[in-house]
């Protein structure tokens, strides 16, 4: 086992013994990532069984091109993604299988294509400008998390809920909050295989908020159904006019707003995550931020990013893309073989859970250089290693829809932010990855803030 590099940046303790389903139990609870053995960022394949069920843990390239493409219909999304978000988010496009998701998936896809994407880039714009702002009157002082999140809701609730009049991001980001804590560090236990049955009284405490979150959708949706659509169409315009090439049939007001909710569950937090991961990364490494610094006063010259800006900022890429692969948002990914099959030389049953570590993935031992270190340039020219060992948005036909829209959003943000300050860590402990449905840094990001006195030059 390699020992830790003092100067890579905070990672995950995997597992390096076999535990019983107890511990692991106890694990997931604290932190799903402490279910990954630490092997999994060695070896192509992991089987094991808990608690009577049959799991693989898989990292070899070839083998997850399989389940995520070529013979994709074998592995559908696992039980444990529906029981987290369907109580919340229906049967939309995220957790849909089959036709349902098909025809939802091509309703949806307008809004998410390159040229409605740059249309709907000023609102990223406007929400960075905005983030500034927020900035310069912090004292000094912020925590990027949660500073992030407010940025990413500014543009996801536009391009979902404008109509509603109700648009108040920490009451809907708080509402999301309280049904995810309520629900997935109980539901995830199941990626795993552990058959616990734990009363989930806590989804109680959520079920108002959701109420609440459902009223301000359904309002959304009757005054754009009244006042038509935006001048640039947005996520619910697209949704509105989605027509099923089947059926001839459009989405009714359930699956209209289950779909709008998917899109503010799925979209807000992992780019904020993006974010916050990547000003992290750069307070730790200030040589890498004031390269970056200069690659955005030399596109920029003071103004704000725009879409037309995100082809020049190539560094400012690269260092979200790093961000990506040693922090994903979607560390774990599960799917359910529906039929045998063999990976990796392996006999796959029906029935068995195929767990995709995206965060042991990204840091394999055989697929990449330095796994735990930071290093921007190893992006400098597009993907480095195989497609199938980096994939922070998925891929194949259940990709990420968002991708183009969350690295749009992520670039403008980024670039203008570090073009205006100097970020600096405190003193203390740095964040800890803690996934809890997503990839979060437990105890914040807090870092020193430095505006910087000209727009122009640091
Ligand atoms: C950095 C930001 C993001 C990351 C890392 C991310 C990651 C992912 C991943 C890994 C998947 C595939 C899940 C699986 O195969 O099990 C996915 C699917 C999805 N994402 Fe994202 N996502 C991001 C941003 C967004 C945004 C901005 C939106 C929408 C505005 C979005 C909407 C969706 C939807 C609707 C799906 C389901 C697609 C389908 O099943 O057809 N995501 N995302």
């Amino acid at each position: 086992m390699n020992a830790d590099n003092a100067e890579d940046p905070p990672k995950a303790r995997l597992v390096t013994e076999v535990w019983g389903v107890f511990r692991s139990f106890l694990a997931a609870r604290r932190n799903l990532l402490e279910i990954i053995p630490e092997a999994a960022t060695r070896r192509p394949i992991l089987s094991g069984r808990t608690g009577g069920v049959r799991w693989h843990m898989v990292c070899d390239p070839a083998s997850i091109r399989r389940i995520l493409k070529d013979n994709v219909a074998n592995y559908p999304k696992s039980p444990v993604t529906k029981n987290i978000l369907e109580p919340a988010i229906g049967d939309s496009l995220f957790v849909a299988e089959g036709e349902h998701w098909r025809w939802q998936r091509q309703a949806a896809a307008p809004v998410f294509t390159y040229r409605n994407v740059a249309a709907l880039a000023p609102i990223m714009s406007e929400a960075a400008d905005a983030a500034c702002r927020r900035l310069e009157t912090c004292g000094g002082k912020a925590e990027m998390h949660e500073a992030m999140v407010r940025a990413t809701f500014d543009v996801i609730g536009r391009v979902t809920l404008t109509g509603s009049g109700r648009m108040d991001s920490a009451f809907v980001h708080g509402a999301i909050e309280s049904y995810i804590a309520s629900t997935a560090r109980i539901s995830l236990l199941d990626i795993a295989g552990i058959p616990m049955r734990i009363p989930r009284l806590r989804q109680w405490t959520s079920t108002k908020p959701l109420r609440t979150i459902r009223r301000i959708a359904d309002e959304a949706i009757a005054h754009r159904i009244a006042s038509g659509p935006m001048p640039v169409p947005d996520v619910l315009d697209a949704l509105l006019d989605g027509i099923d090439p089947e059926s001839g049939r459009r989405m009714n007001p359930h699956e209209l707003r289950d779909n709008l909710l998917a899109f503010i569950v799925a979209g807000h937090e992992t780019t904020a995550l993006a974010l916050a991961w990547s000003l992290f990364l750069l307070a730790y490494d200030p040589g890498v931020q004031e390269r970056l610094r200069a690659e955005t006063i030399a596109v920029l010259g003071g103004r704000t990013a725009t879409a037309a800006d995100v082809n020049r900022l190539s560094l400012t890429r690269q260092v979200i893309d790093e961000a990506l692969r040693l922090y994903p948002p979607a560390a774990i990914l599960s799917r359910s073989a529906q039929r045998a099959d063999e990976l990796c030389g392996r006999d796959i049953r029906q029935g068995d859970t195929v767990i995709l570590p995206i965060y042991a993935l990204h840091r394999h031992h055989q697929l990449w250089d330095r796994p735990d270190s930071f290093d921007p340039d190893r992006f400098s020219n597009g993907r480095p290693v195989d497609r199938f060992a980096y994939l922070p948005f998925g891929d194949g036909p259940r990709v990420c829809i968002g991708a183009s829209f969350a690295l749009t959003e992520a670039v403008i943000i980024l670039a203008t932010l570090i073009s205006r300050f100097r970020f600096r860590r405190l003193p203390g402990p740095g964040p800890k990855p803690v996934m809890i449905l997503t990839l979060r840094p437990h105890g914040g990001i807090h870092l020193e803030v430095e505006a910087l006195p000209s727009r122009t030059a640091s």
